[in-house]
């Protein structure tokens, strides 16, 4: 291929070249990651990279292991039960990637014979995968070139091409400027784009970059100008709104706690929680409690991507009206409550309350 530069005259070429040879030294070894004389699984890359959505490499790798012990093949999640695959996703957060997780699965074992499609359009048609996660599975589970561009990626990216235009706004340009040396190269795109997301994630990180061990510096604009621990430059964030509600420790007679199926269309949606009221703005009526509930003075906070939630906990002893109120009460005895797949934040009133 002839040498490409980019209009930032960066030599395609070299560039990627001090990307794979610093990668062939330092690379991670991650649990979903094939060594260099296998051959990459697309079922583990997929499965990681909807893991990886929203949430960390050292948190992810317990959940990877847990469910490839579990489901071996996409077959074995496929035939899964929903409640039992948003059970052991419970703690990774963001349910409605456990749903399309295993909708996805179910796609690709009944209709495509349990192989992911190579082509970004016809990954993209499945539950769950979107521009990053199609073009992810692309480069790294078949080795075919894609334009991976992860918040890792942008940063390095904003750097290098010393771009000083806030994020979002300059999300279309950092993609065209990754797209400039990653697009139509055949050389190593799963190791390119996996090299980038380690350099990201030790050297080129968010403060204090560490360009002295970076192996691309010397193409980097930002350092040139002193300015790569500025970048990627953000638009200040909207403060979020508070939101409150009640959540109930209900207990029976046995000294059981009564757990509900959250609604669908709710927030964490089809996990298993103890029972709540509305969540309503802070700014709106208070909330009035069910009758015979006392307050325990008690309370926890959660962060949600588009709002915090204060729930002040009330307790009552199970009675006939109030167990009416609640269907498909489900009773977990003390001992299971550590067991139970539930949400973080349910986690929070059972560490207080238990
Ligand atoms: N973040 C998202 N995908 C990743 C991967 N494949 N390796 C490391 N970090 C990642």
């Amino acid at each position: 291929m002839a040498n490409k530069t980019t209009n930032h005259n960066i030599n395609v070429d070299k560039f990627r070249k001090a990307i794979l040879n610093w990668y062939d030294k330092h690379q991670r070894t991650l649990p979903w990651r094939a060594l260099s004389n296998q051959t990459p699984n697309p079922y583990h890359v997929w499965l990681s990279e909807i893991m990886l959505q929203q949430t960390t490499v050292p948190t992810v790798g317990p959940y990877f292991e847990k469910f490839l012990n579990k489901w071996p093949t996409i077959h074995d999640l496929a035939n899964a039960h929903q409640d039992e695959v948003t059970h052991e996703w419970a703690g990774l957060g963001y349910y409605a990637r456990a749903r399309n997780l295993h909708k996805c699965a179910i796609t690709v074992s009944n209709e495509l014979g349990g192989e992911f499609p190579q082509e970004q359009v016809e990954l993209e048609k499945l539950s769950g995968i979107g521009g990053y996660t199609s073009a992810a599975i692309r480069a790294i589970a078949f080795n075919k070139p894609a334009n991976v561009v992860d918040g890792n990626i942008e940063r390095i990216m904003s750097r290098i091409f010393a771009i000083t235009e806030p994020m979002p706004d300059s999300k279309k340009d950092l993609h065209n400027m990754a797209g400039l040396l990653a697009d139509d190269r055949k050389d190593r795109p799963g190791d390119y784009a996996q090299a980038l997301m380690d350099i990201g994630s030790s050297i080129c990180i968010p403060k204090n970059p560490r360009c002295a061990l970076c192996p691309v510096t010397d193409f980097c604009e930002a350092k040139k100008l002193g300015i790569a621990g500025e970048l990627p430059k953000k638009k200040p964030k909207k403060v979020k709104p508070e939101k409150m509600g009640h959540v109930y420790w209900l207990t029976n007679d046995k000294q059981e706690v009564a757990f509900v199926r959250r609604d669908e269309k709710e927030m964490l949606g089809g996990m298993l929680g103890l029972p709540t009221s509305e969540w309503v703005l802070t700014s709106d009526e208070a909330i009035i409690p069910l009758t015979h509930a006392q307050d325990s003075k008690q309370h926890i906070s959660h962060s949600f991507t588009h709002f915090n939630l204060r729930l002040d906990i009330y307790i009552a002893h199970a009675q006939e009206g109030i167990i009416k109120a609640l269907d498909n009460v489900k009773w977990v005895s003390r001992s299971e409550l550590s067991e139970i797949g539930i949400p973080t934040l349910f986690k929070k009133v059972v560490k207080l309350m238990k």
